[in-house]
């Protein structure tokens, strides 16, 4: 009932704040017998590390993850996975206005109102920081669907688009914004650039698509696929809007143009081919074995030095202008954490799969 878990077979539970000595992830459910260390996981937390570019907030977190129990001579024994990672450089006093006042658009206010009291500093729970726990869990969830290729990346930010016949899978890794198109990195540096400057901050869309995920898994109905996916990722910290394969566009399609048309398997590769992919790789809630491809709209920070409108604990107006150091867009470090959310889902997805079926 306070939902810090999530997933059925494959199951996580989240714990710790952003500025309390440390925080991580319980993995149950995790089948024993696969190859696991700090190394298989610390990649994906580099990932999302703070602090790697100018585009990104200046905290500089180790994220370094410590595996305290679940592993055995180097592999998974079955039982639950305990993973640590400390926080090493927490500034409470860039916090000390938020303690009695409510920034707009974060859980501030909200978290009062649910619970009474917030641990304030750097957000607490509502921060971010527990997003790490997600990358180390989806590192572990990896190992569970080896043949499954996950790749996320930006395709707007600040409201420019990527251009599409300019994307490039070579460039997402080569730039700070996860970005498949070089041009639109220089354009974007100039937004966030300026964003900053302005006390402002900017949101973005992260795309992540999933490829050699098995036709057949997923559900129907209550839990679909693609809800799964949604769920997922609408549970990532600013993200306020999903959409699978063409998404809010289906809708404005016609059924000719949204059908993707079946043809008959080329020799070796599985029961049917698509001429297309409207559908994102789901029908009926089940994995077609088309990619499956999902996007995210994050909104821009909360956290800005620009003054805004708000109140504090008595209810009394107040102007809040956030210090400290924040991102100036959550979207560009999302994108380790959506790949993360979508690793878990089919992790889980496959093991629920072979426990219904046996195959
Ligand atoms: C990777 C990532 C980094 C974030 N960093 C910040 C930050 O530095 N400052 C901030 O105010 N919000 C940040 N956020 C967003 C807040 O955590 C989020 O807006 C807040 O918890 C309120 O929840 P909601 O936006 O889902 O409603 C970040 C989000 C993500 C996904």
């Amino acid at each position: 009932m306070s939902f810090n878990s999530f997933g059925h077979l494959f199951r996580f539970t989240s714990w710790g704040e952003s500025h309390g000595p440390a925080l991580g992830a319980v993995v149950d459910g995790c089948p024993p017998g696969l190859a696991l260390s700090e190394k298989d996981i610390q990649p994906w937390l580099d990932r999302r590390k703070p602090g790697s570019s100018r585009f990104t907030t200046q905290r500089r977190e180790a994220d370094e993850v410590k595996i305290l129990s679940g592993v055995f001579e180097g592999q998974t024994t079955g039982t639950p996975i305990s993973l640590m990672i400390e926080n090493t450089d927490q500034r409470s006093r860039d916090y000390s206005n938020v303690a009695q006042q409510y920034r707009p658009a974060h859980g501030d206010f909200a978290y009062d109102a649910k619970y009474g009291l917030r641990d304030y500093r750097g957000g607490g729970r509502s921060s971010a920081r527990e997003t790490a726990a997600r990358v180390a869990a989806g590192a572990v969830a990896r190992l569970v669907i080896p043949e499954v290729k996950i790749q996320g990346y930006l395709v707007e930010l600040g409201g420019d688009k990527i251009d599409r016949q300019a994307f490039d899978e070579a460039e997402i890794n080569n730039n700070p914004f996860f970005c498949p198109d070089k041009k639109a990195v220089e354009r974007w540096e100039q937004i966030v650039d300026n964003a900053r400057k302005d006390g402002n901050s900017v949101g973005a869309i992260v795309e992540c698509v999933a490829t050699q995920v098995a036709a057949g898994w997923g559900a129907p109905l209550y839990a679909k696929l693609d809800s799964e996916l949604a769920a997922a990722c609408m549970g990532i910290n600013a993200v306020k809007g999903v959409e699978i394969g063409d998404g809010f566009d289906a809708a404005r399609s016609t059924g000719r143009d949204n059908a993707d048309a079946l043809r008959p398997a080329l020799e070796g590769h599985g029961q049917a081919r698509f001429v297309s992919n409207h559908a994102g790789g789901v029908t009926a809630g089940i994995a077609t074995g088309q990619p499956v491809v999902i996007r995210c709209a994050l909104k821009p920070t909360p956290s800005i030095l620009s003054p805004l409108p708000s109140i504090n604990r008595d209810g009394e107006a107040v102007e809040i202008s956030t210090k400290g150091r924040h991102d100036p867009c959550v979207g560009i470090r999302a994108v380790p954490v959506v790949e993360a959310m979508v690793a878990l889902v089919l992790a889980d997805q496959k093991l629920l799969h072979r426990a219904q079926t046996g195959r």
